[in-house]
C-alpha cells in the first residue's frame, strides 16, 4: 500500500498555508516549537503546497533571513514606533518567511519570551497582540503581497489572538490552531485586557476569559475551525483534569474538531549519516562507528574516555515538566553502578542548573553538565550516548526521543504523551516481533526511572544481540514529516469545509 491509498485525495492540491509561530529554527529557537515551525511548512512545500511562515522580526532572525526586503509599512493605531513587514527566505532552505519588524517590541537582548535573567518581558501581552494583529492582516491578503492563504495555521498562545481577531471577518481563511504545550497559556489580568483595548465582547467565558483572567490560548481554542495537539496520546490526556490545565472541559467540548497529529523530525538536519556536528558519520550498516562519537563526546565533556562505559544523556529545557529532578534523584544508584556516565545539557530553572553543577562537581568521573544552549553539542550528545533519558512528567510530543531513535541511542522514557506514541517498550513480545525500540516506565518517580535504567543497562551488558536489535529498530523507524504533513493537509481540508459550512449558515 502506498501513501495515496491511505490518504484519499481531499481535493487540496496546491493549498496556500500561512504558518504563524513565535520561533522557527534556525532563526530563533528555545524548544521543539522552533523545529516544528520550520520543518512542517517545508514538508508541506515538498508535497506541493505553498506554505509560508510568519515570525516576529527578532534581530537574529533579521540577520539570518536571505533576500530580506521590506514589503510594506503597516500603520497601526496605538503601536509604539514603526511596524514594517519584511519578506525573505530561511537561510538553509527555500521557505518563504515574513518578519514583523517592530523594533520597540522585538529588538532586544534575551529570548523571545524573557530577558537575559529569565524573567518574562513585562510587555509580552502587547508584543504578541501586535504580532497577532499583523498575522491577521497578512491572513486577509495584503495587496502588496500578491498572496493570500486559504489556511492560517497558528501555534501556541503567542498566536492565539489571531483567530479571535479574525473570527467575524467575511472571507477569512480557515483557522487551524496547534497546542504544542497546554501548560503555557498566556494568562494575564483584567487590567491587561483593558489596556490592550480588545473588543469588550471577548471578555466572556465563551471568549478569552479564564477564571477572571485573560487567556491568549483560549483565543486559538475557541475561535479556530480545527484544533490539534502534537500527539494522539497527549490529545487524550489533555481531555482529562490531570493533564488539562483547567482547559480539559473546553477541549472535550470541541469533540471531533480536536485531535492529535504526531510531529515528525527533519531528516535534513537530523541524519547521523550526514551531520556536520559529528566527527564520525554512521548508518544502520555501520553502527559500530557510533563509538567514535562516544569518545569525542567524553573528551568534549571531560569524562574518562571509555568506549565500554554506558553513557546516558539528556538535552532539554530545565523545567519541572522534563523531570530532571528525577535524574538527579537516581544519581547515587547510577554512580554506584560502575561504568556508567551521565551527560546533561540544558538551561532554565536556576535551582536545577545549580543542582546539576553540584552533582557534576561531586562525581567528576561519572557526571558532566553543560549549562547553556548549543545545537552542535546537542547533535553530538544524540550520537555519542548509549541511551537517552526523558522522564518528562508530561510531554506533548517530544522531539529528542525521536532524534535518539534516529541516532541509534536507546530512549528511556516515561509512558506519557508523544513519548508513549513514538517509543515501543522492550517487552518480550515486542522484542520477539522485532518492534521494540526503547524502555517505557509508568511511574514518574525515581524508582520508576531507575527500574527502567537498570533494565537497559542489564540488556546492554548481558544481551548484546537484543540491545543491537533495539538500536536498529529505532534507526529504521519512519519518523519523517512525510506522513504527518499529509495528516495536516487532511486536517486543513476539514478546517476549510467547516469554515464553508459556517459561511453558508451565516448567509442562509
Ligand atoms: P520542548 O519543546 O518541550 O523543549 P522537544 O523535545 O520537543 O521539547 O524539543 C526540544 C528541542 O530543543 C530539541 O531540538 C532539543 O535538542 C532542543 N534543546 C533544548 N534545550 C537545548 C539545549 N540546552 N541545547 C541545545 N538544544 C536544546
Ligand atoms: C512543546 C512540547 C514538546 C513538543 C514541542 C513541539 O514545546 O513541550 O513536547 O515536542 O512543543 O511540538
Amino acid at each position: 500500500m502506498d501513501h495515496s491509498d491511505y490518504y484519499p485525495d481531499t481535493g487540496t492540491a496546491g493549498l496556500n498555508v500561512l504558518v504563524a509561530s513565535s520561533e522557527a529554527h534556525p532563526l530563533v529557537k528555545t524548544g521543539g516549537l522552533g523545529d516544528v515551525a520550520a520543518s512542517l511548512p517545508m514538508a508541506l512545500r515538498d508535497l506541493g503546497h505553498d506554505a509560508r511562515l510568519i515570525l516576529p522580526g527578532y534581530p537574529h532572525a533579521k540577520k539570518l533571513v536571505r533576500e530580506l526586503k521590506p514589503v510594506m509599512d503597516l500603520r497601526m493605531a496605538g503601536v509604539v514606533g514603526n511596524v514594517q513587514l519584511y519578506s525573505g527566505l530561511l537561510p538553509d532552505r527555500d521557505l518563504p518567511v515574513y518578519l514583523v519588524d517592530a523594533p520597540a517590541y522585538f529588538c532586544r537582548e534575551g529570548n523571545p519570551y524573557t530577558d537575559v535573567s529569565g524573567r518574562d518581558w513585562g510587555d509580552n501581552p502587547e508584543r504578541f497582540l501586535l504580532f497577532c494583529r499583523v498575522i491577521a492582516h497578512v491572513a486577509m491578503g495584503l495587496p502588496s503581497l500578491n498572496w493570500r492563504p486559504q489556511v492560517l495555521h497558528c501555534n501556541d498562545w503567542q498566536t492565539g489572538l489571531a483567530p479571535a481577531l479574525l473570527r467575524d471577518q467575511d472571507d477569512r481563511p480557515a483557522l487551524v490552531f496547534t497546542i504544542h504545550n497546554l501548560a503555557y497559556q498566556g494568562l494575564f489580568d483584567r487590567n491587561t485586557f483593558d489596556r490592550l483595548a480588545l473588543p469588550g465582547s471577548l471578555w466572556s467565558v465563551t471568549g478569552l476569559e479564564f477564571h477572571q483572567r485573560m487567556s491568549f490560548i483560549k483565543g486559538g481554542l475557541v475561535f479556530s475551525d480545527q484544533v490539534n495537539t502534537v500527539s494522539p496520546r497527549y490529545a487524550d490526556e489533555v481531555r482529562t483534569p490531570r493533564f488539562g490545565c483547567g482547559l480539559d472541559g473546553l477541549l472535550r467540548q470541541l469533540g471531533g474538531r480536536f485531535r492529535g497529529i504526531l510531529n515528525g523530525i527533519d531528516y535534513r538536519i537530523w541524519n547521523p549519516a550526514d551531520d556536520p556536528a559529528l566527527p564520525q558519520a554512521y548508518d544502520t550498516e555501520h553502527v559500530h562507528l557510533k563509538g567514535e562519537n562516544k569518545l569525542a563526546l567524553q573528551t568534549l565533556f571531560g569524562l574518562p574516555r571509555d568506549e565500554n562505559a554506558f553513557v546516558l544523556g539528556h538535552v532539554g529545557r530545565l523545567v519541572e515538566q522534563k523531570g530532571v529532578d528525577l535524574i538527579i534523584a537516581v544519581l547515587p544508584q547510577l554512580v554506584a553502578a560502575g561504568r556508567v556516565q551521565l551527560v546533561m545539557q540544558g538551561a532554565g530553572d536556576r535551582a536545577l542548573e545549580h543542582a546539576l553543577q553540584e552533582a557534576a562537581a561531586a562525581h567528576p568521573e561519572h557526571v558532566s553538565v553543560f549549562v547553556g544552549y548549543d545545537e552542535t553539542r546537542a547533535h553530538l550528545i544524540e550520537a555519542g550516548c548509549d541511551a537517552f533519558l526523558m522522564p518528562s512528567r508530561f510531554e506533548p510530543c517530544g522531539l529528542n526521543q525521536m532524534y535518539s531513535l534516529r541516532y541509534g541511542t536507546v530512549p528511556i522514557v516515561h509512558n506519557t504523551g508523544g513519548l508513549a506514541d513514538t517509543v515501543v517498550d522492550a517487552s518480550d513480545a515486542a522484542l520477539a516481533a522485532g518492534t521494540a525500540t526503547g524502555f517505557l516506565f509508568n511511574d514518574p518517580n525515581p524508582d520508576g526511572l531507575w527500574y527502567a535504567v537498570e533494565q537497559a543497562l542489564r540488556m546492554r551488558n548481558e544481551q548484546p544481540e537484543r540491545w543491537r536489535s533495539l538500536i536498529l529498530a529505532g534507526m529504521h523507524a519512519d519518523l519523517s514529516w512525510q506522513a504527518s504533513a499529509r495528516h495536516y493537509v487532511d486536517f486543513y481540508a476539514e478546517a476549510m469545509a467547516a469554515r464553508e459550512m459556517l459561511a453558508h449558515a451565516a448567509t442562509a
